[in-house]
């Protein structure tokens, strides 16, 4: 039990986040599980406690697009004398529209989220990560981390920012003792289209990969200490492909698969 190591997962009430607990829980991890909305929160702890009744489990609610929030996490895991040996930044959120057509409010929001608390609390944890010359951090990247994405252009920009900042900081660690892994989804069935008001577009409508697996894919490659994880050769290829064509014929070819289906 003194061995027993902890994670904390920021959108651990459903989709990827969920099922990365999932992944910890098995293999044997303590779990820290921080999403916003309480009951969802709540459920998910439940959930999590049936399926694995020796597994300690922390539920912290918080909103991360408040400044404040990754602070209060931080200190509120010392006040409860968590040492977080894995910290994974999951939570995050799209919104679809054209970016002066969507509220400035809205997408500030979701930056809090995506970038801003990502990167709190990724500068919060990593000290005693390093101090102790080990500690995994995961970010959630996405396939939307390698182009220019209209129509969800705050979303897909943060992204770019996610796999940006891990690959650089992953380089900066490197001898520490501490890795920093990023996630590279492409389109995967969870909440996130919903959310988005994305549940009707091209991209949404073909081949959705389960967050299972996502969320396996994303521990064996925390654990292997990949600094860049795609979940599958596809998803890679078009990643790699993206960023060798010429940018124009790119942002078209994704401003086609974020527009909506025509109603039959
Ligand atoms: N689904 C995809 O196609 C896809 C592809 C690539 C990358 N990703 C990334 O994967 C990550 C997880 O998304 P998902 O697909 O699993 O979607 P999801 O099912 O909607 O889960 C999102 C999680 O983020 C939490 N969250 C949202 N806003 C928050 C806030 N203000 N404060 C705290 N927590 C908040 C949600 O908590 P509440 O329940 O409290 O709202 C929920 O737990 C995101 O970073 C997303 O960008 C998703």
């Amino acid at each position: 039990m003194g061995d027993q190591k902890t994670a904390l997962i920021t959108g651990a009430s459903s989709g990827i986040g969920f099922e990365l607990a999932r992944v910890f829980a098995k293999n044997g991890y303590r779990l820290v599980l921080v999403s916003k909305n309480k009951e969802r929160l709540q459920s998910a702890e439940k959930k999590l406690k049936s399926e694995f009744p020796s597994t300690p489990i922390v539920s912290i609610p918080k909103d991360l697009s408040l400044s404040n929030s990754a602070f209060e996490l931080f200190s509120e895991c010392k006040k409860r004398k968590i040492q977080v040996d894995v910290l994974i930044n999951d939570a995050g959120y799209g919104l679809l529209g054209k970016f002066h057509e969507l509220l400035l409010k809205d997408q500030m929001e979701m930056l809090q989220v995506n970038i801003s608390s990502l990167t709190c609390l990724t500068y919060l944890f990593l000290p005693e990560m390093i101090r102790r010359k080990k500690g995994y951090i995961l970010n959630l990247a996405s396939t939307a981390s390698f182009q220019p994405g209209p129509l969800m252009a705050v979303y897909y920009a943060s992204k770019a920012y996610v796999l940006s900042f891990s690959q650089a900081i992953a380089n900066e660690l490197e001898g520490s003792g501490v890795t920093v892994t990023a996630l590279c989804p492409g389109p995967t069935k969870t909440n996130f289209q919903k959310r988005a008001g994305a549940s009707n577009t091209k991209v949404f409508s073909g081949f959705l990969t389960s967050p299972e697996i996502v969320a396996q894919r994303g521990f064996d490659g925390l654990i292997s200490k990949e600094p860049v994880v795609f979940v599958d050769s596809r998803s890679a290829f078009l990643a790699k492909l993206a960023v060798i064509m010429p940018r124009k014929t790119v942002v078209k070819y994704v401003r086609g698969i974020q527009e909506k289906r025509r109603k039959r």
